[in-house]
């Protein structure tokens, strides 16, 4: 009774105050009393109630009153200047993949896939079943659900060579996203001050994670097969360094996809410097002319840190993806990752694991590859009608981008601009180079934009090159 009662005050109260000035006197309880029929304790929770909804104020001795507008003040937050100090290395803005634009421009920026590509339907069963159970309300173990890391473990395991001893369940650790992997494995495996060679050009988010964890960046040039093994080997021997981020399958921005020879030489060069190769499998599910190999899969001394995401395959929402590591420094990246996080929500761990155990997720992989494959020719083959000087120096075998070369002494961020002002939103590829880039590059996600709008984006491109 008393609940609907202060229900029923607090809503006309409400309803007064639409047409009451500021800092006009409400009604006082024993009025409010008399017209609602209530008790002195409903109409003091009513009060109350309206007090915490920040309408009303009380003032003890003079009754209560409308609360009155306060005029927005004009903030400065120029005491930060110096409190802050200069901003440490990459922590100043975004990358341009991570912008959002307008709903009616074409977004070939982003990094990830369109939602009509993802398994919609598998990720909210799965949510669903995770909300029911307990992993809602439960405490996930800092390593992560153990059947999760089963799952991870078992998928490396399953590309494991005859005589090599695969990882197992307690190597793989659940992260939230790669990203905070390489984080953690630059800050847990590299550390400060320490050399890591890293190709050129790579992911701008490993730039970013190293450049935060302190290491001191060692560029290897990198194409379209991967880098020369010897120029690994060199820099290796001339750094002392004792680590390499690579990306050997459908690398971020170029596709690069290493041939077995150069997996097997870095292997073997890693092995000999007593070194680590991270390996960042960013695109396992992204393969549309070649299945992915991993390199960890013929390693087990562990000499291989393999980082594997679900972010791109199944949802970015999901958040979920594993680091597989061994020995010491799989102990070392665990009590960075318990140091920033503590865990995983075990919720969304249970919905990944719940997806990627469906049979249907399989079904899934398989549209989803000939999906980008129908959206990768598409881009290429509206590029060369449309943007002719605009050249796609290697097909990618998978992944979600086009690396793309512009004629020498293009102004690439001047053309990026332009698109923009023409409603086409691309990347400029400075931002996956470690030093100053080797070319006039764009970066072009096909697994994005509504494929219908490909050619108007590469003639939007076209135009531009052409009066630039
Ligand atoms: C090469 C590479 N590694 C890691 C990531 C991070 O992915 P996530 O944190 O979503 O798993 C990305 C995202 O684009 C990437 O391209």
């Amino acid at each position: 009774m008393s609940q609907d009662s202060s229900g029923r005050i607090v809503a006309g109260v409400r309803e007064w105050i639409t047409s009451a000035s500021p800092g006009a006197r409400v009604p006082s309880n024993r009025a409010l009393m008399a017209e609602y029929g209530a008790s002195p304790v409903t109409v003091q929770k009513a009060m109350q109630q309206l007090v915490r909804l920040g309408l009303v104020e009380s003032r003890p001795g003079a009754g209560t009153f409308v609360r009155s507008a306060r005029a927005p003040r004009s903030v400065d937050y120029g005491w930060q200047t110096a409190a802050l100090g200069t901003a440490p290395a990459g922590l100043v803005g975004l990358s341009s993949t991570q912008r959002t634009v307008a709903p009616d421009a074409i977004g070939m920026h982003s990094g990830y896939p369109a939602v009509d590509l993802l398994p919609g339907r598998l990720v909210r069963q799965a949510l669903v079943r995770a909300a029911r159970s307990d992993a809602a309300l439960t405490r996930s173990p800092a390593a992560g659900l153990p059947e999760l890391q089963a799952w991870f473990a078992g998928e490396l395991a399953s590309a494991a060579p005859v005589g090599i001893t695969p990882a197992s369940a307690r190597d793989a650790l659940i992260i939230s996203g790669s990203q905070s992997g390489l984080s953690s494995i630059f800050r847990a495996v590299v550390g400060v001050g320490q050399p890591l060679l890293i190709e050129s050009p790579t992911y701008w988010g490993a730039l970013l994670a190293a450049a935060q964890a302190g290491v001191t960046l060692v560029p290897v040039s990198s194409g379209a097969h991967g880098p020369d093994p010897e120029d690994v080997e060199r820099a290796f021997a001339q750094t002392g360094a004792r680590a390499f981020y690579a990306q050997p399958t459908f690398a971020n921005p170029t596709g690069a996809h290493w041939p077995p020879a150069t997996r097997e030489a870095v292997l073997e060069t890693v092995r000999r410097h007593g070194a680590f190769l991270i390996e960042d499998d960013w695109a396992h599910d992204l393969g549309i002319d070649a299945d992915p190999r991993p390199i960890a899969a013929s390693d087990d001394d562990g000499h291989v840190v393999y980082l594997r995401s679900l972010t791109k395959s199944a949802s970015p929402a999901l958040r979920v993806a594993a680091v597989i590591a061994r020995g010491p420094a799989r102990d070392r990246i665990l009590a960075d990752r318990a140091a920033e996080s503590m865990y995983v929500s075990g919720l969304l761990q249970a919905a990944a694991l719940d997806v990627v155990t469906q049979p249907a997720w399989r079904t899934h992989l398989r549209g989803f590859r000939e999906h980008l494959r129908a959206r990768r020719d598409l881009l290429i083959a509206s590029l060369a009608t449309h943007a002719p000087s605009a050249h796609v120096e290697s097909v990618p075998a998978g992944g979600l981008n086009l690396w793309v070369r512009l004629p020498d002494g293009t102004d690439v961020l001047q053309v990026v601009r332009e698109c923009e002002v023409r409603g086409l939103i691309i990347a400029p590829g400075s931002e996956w180079f470690p030093a100053e880039p080797s070319g006039a590059y764009v970066r072009l996600n096909y697994a994005n934009a509504d494929p219908s709008h490909f050619a108007e984006a590469a003639a939007i491109l076209g135009a531009v090159l052409e009066e630039s």
